[in-house]
């Protein structure tokens, strides 16, 4: 370790950019410093040369060649960060001439959408959401920046907090899911990998949290759609994973597509000075999305593009991405009145500063001990551990884990689709290099047959059902690996039915009728709709886009080597026609609940229109979910015994304790993911019927019984009410300890002033 910073700062030293007071200034890595270094250099910057640290431009994915135009831009300062250079000699190249030809040799920064692994590629997000392990986080983007700072990129697109509570929404797949808490614990986690211990170390790579604000609230699911965001709820469910990025101290924030309340979040000076700036004292910079800017004129906010400009910067946008209205306008604005230079020097200084905190300055080009380190064999492991740690296992009627003996018939489109099983923003990923459950199968001396049945998830044709029917009868058991595509989820692809595509639960069915068992594996960017085929099936398991690794993981759980470890990080609908669904709801002022519940079918023909339950319930799925928020299965059972609190009554700025004793009633050992819910059951605005607020893993050995503790610190019991004032309020709670969101040991304290 040691020789490898003596090397490090050597090459430091030898690869320095010119500006050798800057280089001086560095050495001291303080931020005081930092901020004197920024005053000098744009004490030296033309206006032009502070626009151009505001521009991110972009180049096209397949560029066999650098355009003399970028180079020539880049020449002029004209351009401050650079997006999706795919060659390492273009990065190179393009970071000389800024370091030794631009006015103020300022670096470039390199930017890609490194979402859920660079060449290892790990779950989709949703899908490690699904450990809920903050390690699993922290760990893939740990690889994910090790792989990708190698080929010059320093900075990613990543992570997306969007809360998502409708699973038609396709960037649902790159979500936290729906639980702010769950998803503060993630985002901090994900920035901490990225940027590692310092931001300047070689290997760290600055964080992105995205995207701000509101973007997963889009009406219907429908990508890009309206928000309507009331501010406690903007504050208390939507904010809190960005504030928790933030306080890990992620270098950089992007903003929404959407619009919030009327006002697009590119043009929100509430959300971006108000809040980002003066409640959360961020000191990074902020980008806008792909064009987020001018679409601020298809939003009907803003006329033209120079009111683009004027809006974006008013509201505190510093760094605009691919789009012009900056580089067209913002000179003219300026002289015009209508920017102030002050609001100009804002952006450039936000941007400076995380380029100082990167090392750029002292490093601008990739650091040669750090070289690339693709597909390397504990990056590969870490992938497996976090697919399996992600799987879900949502039925299962004894048929699992399978006996190493069993005969199997594998099936289904998904069964071997190594481009489609690494997810969404694949970018890097190589599809020669994913193991699928076929490959899995090959090498683990598995007694097997395979028959894809359908080619693809959309697959329309019975061409090979008769085939797969036959191959089931002769074999033990079946299974299934169903799901949808990689192109199914992800942006712009929301989904209206969220049911499994083509004749997938045609051939599921025609297979149940062989009489054999069938365990359903499902990859998916989101949670597919299966009440249709739940009772043809006797196992389930969930395996979201599981990446690389997602064969051999799935392999090992099949066949009981590891446990599935998974819980739902968002709640499982029966009919897409219930979304958006999520646990945390509102109680309402009629409740749906057992008693008075009446299903269709069981309506009277002719019954008198007042004569039902008149509560908050659909007729035909009634109100709860397929499976809780929290819920996930692994291979022995628990029996939650008794909860206690430590006292009835706490004040302001005291804990409680809340303990449960927990046995494992099965034969095997395994893990319970162990949840603490509140409920404030009187509020000045109403409050959720249930909130999660804290989890534990907790390993157990056969008929072992554990006592679990948890410090809930009054402090967790605030929230943001209408008058945006943030505090705890006097009164009674509920506080479960239980394995999902819909189940638990019940106890009440009380909250004194
Ligand atoms: C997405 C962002 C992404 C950006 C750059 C946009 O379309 O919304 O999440 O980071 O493109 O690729």
């Amino acid at each position: 370790m040691k020789n490898y910073c003596i090397l490090y700062i050597l090459l430091c030293f030898l690869s320095c950019s010119k500006n050798e007071q800057i280089e001086k200034e560095v050495t001291n890595k303080s931020d005081e410093k930092y901020e004197k270094v920024i005053n000098e250099l744009l004490s030296k910057m033309t206006l032009e040369d502070k626009i151009g640290q505001t521009n991110l431009r972009g180049t096209s994915s397949r560029a066999k060649t650098l355009s003399e135009e970028l180079k020539q831009q880049v020449r002029e300062g004209k351009v401050g960060a650079l997006l999706n250079v795919m060659k390492t000699e273009f990065v190179d190249e393009l970071q000389k001439i800024a370091v030794e030809e631009s006015p103020n040799k300022i670096p470039l920064i390199f930017a890609r959408d490194v979402i859920h692994g660079f060449k290892t590629m790990f779950p989709i997000p949703l899908g490690m959401a699904a450990s809920w392990d903050e390690d699993v986080a922290r760990t893939s983007s740990r690889v994910a920046a090790i792989e990708s700072s190698s080929v010059g990129i320093r900075w990613t697109f990543a992570p997306m907090l969007d809360i998502a509570r409708d699973s038609r929404w396709g960037r649902i797949a790159e979500s936290p899911g729906e639980d702010p808490y769950l998803a503060s614990i993630l985002g901090k986690a994900y920035v901490e990998g990225f940027q590692g211990d310092s931001l300047n170390d070689p290997t760290s790579i600055a964080a992105c949290a995205k995207h701000y604000i509101g973007y997963g609230a889009a009406i219907g699911g429908r990508d890009y759609n309206t928000t309507i965001i009331s501010k406690p709820l903007l504050h208390n469910v939507y904010l809190p994973p960005f504030e928790s990025a933030l306080n890990a101290k992620a270098a950089t924030v992007m903003t929404a597509f959407n619009e919030i309340n009327g006002i697009p979040a590119t043009g929100n000076q509430y959300l971006l000075k108000d809040v980002l700036r003066d409640k959360l004292k961020f000191d990074g910079f902020v980008v806008s999305d792909w064009e987020s800017t001018i679409e601020m004129i298809a939003h009907g906010y803003a006329k033209d593009e120079k009111h683009v400009a004027e809006l974006a910067a008013n509201a505190g946008l510093d760094m605009e991405m691919t789009s012009k209205a900056y580089e067209n306008n913002l000179k003219t604005l300026i002289e015009e009145g209508k920017v102030s230079e002050d609001q100009l020097n804002e952006f450039v200084k936000n941007i400076l500063r995380i380029k100082l905190r990167l090392g750029l300055f002292e490093t601008p080009y990739r650091d040669a001990t750090n070289e690339a380190k693709f597909y390397e064999k504990l990056h590969l492991e870490k992938a497996k551990e976090a697919a399996i740690k992600s799987t879900v296992m949502l039925k299962n009627k004894g048929v699992l884990p399978l006996a190493k003996t069993s005969k199997i018939a594998l099936i289904g489109p998904m069964a071997n689709a190594p481009l489609d099983q690494m997810g969404t923003w694949t970018f890097d990923g190589e599809k020669e290099k994913t193991i699928t459950p076929l490959d899995a199968f090959k090498t683990a001396n598995i007694n097997y047959n395979y028959v894809a049945g359908l080619s693809h998830s959309r697959d329309l044709s019975k061409k090979e059902f008769k085939k797969s029917v036959a191959m089931a009868r002769t074999s033990d058991v079946i299974v299934f690996v169903a799901g949808e595509e990689a192109i199914l989820s992800g942006e712009a692809h929301s989904r209206a039915s969220i049911d499994l595509p083509g004749t997938q639960e045609n051939l599921i069915k025609a297979l149940a009728k062989t009489g054999k068992p069938i365990v359903l594996v499902i990859m998916a960017g989101r949670p597919i709709t299966i009440t249709n085929i739940i009772d043809d099936v006797d196992a389930v398991l969930m395996s979201w886009h599981p990446g690389t690794m997602g064969g051999e993981a799935l392999q090992e759980i099949l066949f009981g080597l590891s446990e599935p470890q998974g819980r739902l990080p968002i709640s499982w609908p029966k009919t897409a026609g219930q979304l958006p669904y999520f646990y945390n709801h509102k109680n309402t002022g009629r409740p749906a609940n057992r008693e008075d519940y009446v299903a269709m079918y069981d309506i009277p023909i002719g019954a008198w229109q007042s004569s039902l339950g008149n509560d908050s319930h659909y007729l035909d799925v009634g109100y709860t979910p397929h499976f809780p928020f929290g819920y996930g299965l692994g291979y022995t059972s628990f029996k939650y015994n008794k909860i206690e609190v430590s006292k009835d009554t706490i004040r302001f700025n005291e804990d409680i304790i809340i303990n449960v004793t927990i046995t494992n009633t099965g034969k095997r050992a395994g893990k319970e993911v162990v949840q603490l819910y509140v409920q404030d059951i009187v509020g000045s605005i109403t409050r959720p019927v249930r909130e999660l607020k804290g989890f534990q893993h907790i390993t157990f050995e056969p008929g072992e019984t554990k006592e679990v503790s948890f410090i809930l610190s009054s402090n967790a019991l605030k929230f943001t009410n209408h008058e945006s004032v943030k505090a705890a309020e006097e009164g009674h709670f509920n506080v479960w300890i239980g394995p999902h969101s819909a189940s638990g040991l019940k106890s009440t304290f009380y909250l004194k002033d």
